[in-house]
């Protein structure tokens, strides 16, 4: 697989996380995988720390240099904003064209799985009248929905997946990502979307969670044994 597309039910839902702890795991087993964040928001260039791009860098064990910032996050806005929005803030129309580019030419890299994360929801404004979903679908990827387990979560994940199929572009996995302070637990949310959404691949991730291999899996991605540390 050369990339895979990491979008969620909304946003703070855990993509970033999981996007990491995905790397992480790869990259530990000699699979060099890749982050790519197209288009990231809320981001203050005199301040990355902790941003997305700052996360994925070091996932990817790799300093924060103007080189590889543009690498892993070509379109970087400071609004904290769905991508257009802070886009426009800057005078800039996002083009869903410059968006598959900076995608495409990134998954041109023969190096391991790129691991792309989406902006916000799976139908959040990505470009000009095109949402994370309309990216998934040009750019034939697989992709992984990340939801959680907050009270709402169900109905969340299904209209996602529901949307996504009727798209054409079924999540190849579910990371169902434990929420904060959640009432509901991770084995309760899971029972009940393994009842409505049978057959799905579904993987728990629970708070702090540090071993992604069952989610690799289900992702299709394999990578050699641990290394030994
Ligand atoms: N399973 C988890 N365990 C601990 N912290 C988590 C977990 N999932 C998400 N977080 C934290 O919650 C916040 C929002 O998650 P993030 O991955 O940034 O969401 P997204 O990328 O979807 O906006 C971050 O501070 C992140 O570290
Ligand atoms: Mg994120």
């Amino acid at each position: 697989m050369s990339a895979l597309f990491i979008t969620a039910t909304g946003t703070d839902c855990g993509k970033t996380f999981v996007t990491a702890g995905l790397l992480r795991h790869l990259r530990a087993r000699s699979l060099p995988a890749r982050a790519l964040k197209p288009v990231v928001s809320g981001f203050d260039e005199a301040s990355p720390g902790g941003s997305d791009p700052a996360e994925l860098l070091a996932a990817m064990g790799e300093p924060m240099t103007p080189q590889t910032l543009a690498a892993v996050a070509p379109l970087r806005f400071k609004a904290p904003l769905a991508a257009t929005m802070a886009a426009r803030l800057e005078g800039r129309n996002l083009g869903l064209g410059e968006i598959l580019n900076v995608c495409q030419t990134a998954m041109q890299d023969p190096r391991g799985p790129l691991m792309i994360e989406g902006a916000g929801g799976v139908m959040s404004p990505l470009a000009e009248g095109a949402t994370c979903l309309d990216a998934i679908k040009a750019l034939g990827v697989p992709s992984l929905l990340v939801g959680g387990t907050y009270l709402g979560a169900i109905s969340h994940t299904l209209t996602a997946l529901a949307a996504m199929r009727a798209a054409g572009c079924a999540p190849i996995a579910i990371a169902v990502n434990e929420s904060e302070g959640s009432i509901v637990s991770l084995a309760a949310t899971m029972a009940e979307l393994a009842a409505f959404a049978p057959g799905v691949v579904a993987v728990a991730i629970g708070r702090g969670e540090r071993d992604f291999g069952a989610l690799a899996r289900g992702c299709g991605l394999a990578g050699s044994p641990a290394k030994s540390v």
